[in-house]
């Protein structure tokens, strides 16, 4: 069983997909490490950590690999040299991609798109959404506080008193929770926004106020699977109209809404955004989705009117150490799951619902309901 960690492709990804740790986690199932050179860099793992944990560090570390791990969908032409049915396991960002899809699905690999994950507790452990969405809520505060010119704790000092910075997260999922948090810890006065009603309590027992429109409409706004729905226009009117009293007076906005396989809704307009005091800050997690901020530029601080919208790409990787670990440890746990421990050999169970949930390709095609080409579906 020959496990390759690739080096990501994409130079603004310093992430990677295997720690040392989990090298000799993988080498305990039964597996042969082979780690492309500099994969680890990034995240201030050296090759010779990775060597050091057993694995093999080579250029050539794809070729005659059974398991494929990266951060992000590889490019066709990076998998040539892998065996036939080999395991290609990453974050595909497959809704849109058909194309990739088929590329994949031509390269004779069984692509699993790590954050179609479902969210049961058995899959826990292996909910990259979740590992990286964490940090980026960490992160996102951590961000916002470094470009907002003012303290987020109320200080009482001999010179006079500093007031505690009015933090809003607007999105309360894995994200949002820990930006809470996280302000809260900073000592700002935090208040926090969702769809889904179940987000009322968890806002709470954050110590932070929870604002929403409470109406029929918003007591069935979450999905089987622990989702939100995107919400009718007139309930996004309403909510806009008691966002827009609430934003006026804020400090730091931070946005984290996202509706699974859809656009990012718009959740703060250009009206909002210069209705905030100069030296405001936003922070937009959903950048890359389309933005909940109007204005919010992926991978830059954009200055509207002197309030800073911050639209950093890849937040979690800003983290990149922690990213990596958190991330690689997630990808173990599922490999866990696909490998017969006794004989140490690869055993998929393709009637298991994890499985099932996360496969795209198989046997030179799409086979994820979700993404079957038209014709097929
Ligand atoms: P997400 O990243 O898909 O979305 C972030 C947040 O944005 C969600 O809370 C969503 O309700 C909210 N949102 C969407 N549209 C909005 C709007 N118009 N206005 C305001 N907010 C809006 O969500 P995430 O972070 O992935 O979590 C979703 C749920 O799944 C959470 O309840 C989480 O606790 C649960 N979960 C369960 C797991 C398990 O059981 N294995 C693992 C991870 C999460």
């Amino acid at each position: 069983m020959k496990v390759a960690v690739a080096a990501e492709a994409d130079p603004s990804e310093p992430r990677v997909a295997a720690t040392p740790e989990t090298v000799k986690k993988m080498i305990g199932l039964g597996a042969e490490v082979a780690v492309q050179p500099g994969a680890g860099i990034k995240s201030g793992i050296l090759d010779a950590d990775y060597t050091a944990a057993g694995a093999a560090v080579s250029a050539d570390a794809l070729r005659g690999a059974d398991i494929v791990l990266q951060v992000r969908r590889p490019a066709a032409g990076q998998l040539a040299g892998v065996q036939k049915g080999a395991l290609v396991l990453a974050i595909m960002d497959p809704y849109g991609n058909d194309a990739a899809l088929k590329s994949l699905a031509d390269a004779g690999v069984v692509a699993f798109a790590m954050e179609l994950m479902p969210r049961i507790t058995r899959a826990q452990s292996m909910d990259v959404l979740s590992s990286q969405a964490n940090l980026a809520g960490y992160r996102a505060v951590i961000d916002a506080s470094a470009e907002y010119g003012r303290a987020f704790p109320m200080m009482m000092t001999a010179a006079g008193t500093v007031p505690a910075a009015r933090v809003f997260i607007m999105g309360v999922g894995v994200a949002g929770l820990q930006a809470i948090a996280t302000a809260r810890r900073l000592g700002a006065v935090v208040t926090a926004t969702d769809v889904r009603p179940a987000t009322k309590e968890q806002v709470e027992s954050l110590g932070a106020k929870f604002l929403a429109v409470e109406d029929e409409e918003f007591k069935n706004a979450q999905t089987a699977g622990g989702y939100a729905k995107e919400m009718s226009k007139d309930y996004q009117a309403k909510q806009a109209a008691l966002v827009a009293e609430h934003i006026k007076k804020q400090d730091v906005v931070i946005t984290t809404a996202l509706i699974p396989g859809r656009p990012a809704p718009k959740l703060v307009s250009k009206e909002m955004v210069a209705s905030m005091k100069p030296g405001s800050v936003l922070v937009d997690l959903a950048v890359e989705r389309g933005g909940n901020v109007e204005g919010a530029v992926a991978g830059q601080v954009a200055d509207v009117g002197g309030v800073k919208i911050v639209g950093f790409t890849n937040v979690a990787g800003r983290l990149a150490a922690s990213a990596s670990a958190l991330y690689s440890k997630n990808l173990l746990t599922f490999l866990e799951i696909l490998v017969d421990k006794k004989e140490k050999k690869l055993a998929v169970n393709w009637d298991d619902e994890i499985v099932k949930a996360t496969a795209l390709t198989r046997d030179g095609a799409v086979v994820h309901p979700n993404f079957l080409p038209k014709s097929a579906a």
